[in-house]
């Protein structure tokens, strides 16, 4: 740091270069001396202060002014009503269940998105879909959506080994959801972002609850 302010004075040489006139003049006086301390004293204030400002304009243009994509995902917690898995010789499932959509917003800014649709589905095939109304995600904060839906085998090819999974106790589904909106920082500066939440969330048929749940 001092070497850093030491190399910005030199560059006000012409102004050290007088008091050396005066010294081959021979007429060096205490007050001259004293007038030429006060000028680098103050030329090393601006330097510093310059550096100051130059720290802070970075912070704020590498912290504060960047854009980081926000995060969503499923959240651990889901409450499931009514779950019904057909029986053995014809296996199915229907099961309604209420769970939170995160979107986690690290901006220093609002993160607003669009209505949007988030897809459930078992070894591919659509099981349930929930519009996700159109909502913001404050400064630095997570938005927590409240989502219920229901899921279900209607759609599901018989040639699909449901059995397996059913006897098992454990049903695997894979949710997906694009986000698409814009992260508006200090008002007047927006940046269109979109993000994609992609879940593996397994469901323990008997215990009624959450087994895993895994989010990119
Ligand atoms: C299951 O659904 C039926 C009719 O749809 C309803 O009457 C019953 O209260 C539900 N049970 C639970 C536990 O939600
Ligand atoms: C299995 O469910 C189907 C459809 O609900 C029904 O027709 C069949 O009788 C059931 N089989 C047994 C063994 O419970
Ligand atoms: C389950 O969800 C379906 C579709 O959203 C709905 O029609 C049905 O009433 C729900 N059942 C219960 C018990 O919540
Ligand atoms: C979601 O994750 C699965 C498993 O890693 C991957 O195969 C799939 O391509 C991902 N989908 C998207 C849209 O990122
Ligand atoms: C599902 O939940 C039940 C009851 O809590 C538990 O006994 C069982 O081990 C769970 N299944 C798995 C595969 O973890």
């Amino acid at each position: 740091m001092a070497q850093k302010t030491n190399q910005q004075v030199n560059p006000l040489g012409p102004e050290s270069k007088e008091p050396r006139s005066d010294e081959e003049s021979g007429s060096k006086t205490s007050a001259e001396e004293l007038k030429r301390k006060k000028r680098i004293k103050l030329a090393i204030y601006i330097a510093a202060f310059a550096v100051f400002q130059t720290i802070v304009i970075l912070v704020f243009a590498l912290i504060v002014m960047r854009v980081k994509t926000p995060k969503v995902r499923l959240g651990n917690d889901a409450t499931f009503h009514n779950v019904t898995t057909g029986n053995s010789t014809s296996p199915s499932f229907d099961i309604n269940f209420t769970t939170q959509l995160r979107v986690k917003n690290a901006n220093f800014g609002p993160y607003k998105y669009d209505s949007t649709i988030a897809t459930f589905m078992y070894k591919g095939v659509t099981a349930g879909q929930v519009t996700i109304p159109k909502g913001k995600a404050g400064l630095r904060s997570t938005k927590k959506v409240g989502v219920t839906l229901n899921v279900n085998s209607k759609d599901l090819p018989s040639s699909a080994n449901l059995a397996g999974d059913l006897k098992s106790g454990l049903l695997m589904l894979n949710s997906h959801a694009k986000l698409s909106g814009k992260v508006e920082l200090m008002f007047i500066m927006k940046k269109k972002k979109s993000v994609e939440m992609n879940c593996t969330m397994t469901i323990n048929l008997s215990s009624k609850e959450i087994h895993s749940m895994i989010c990119e």
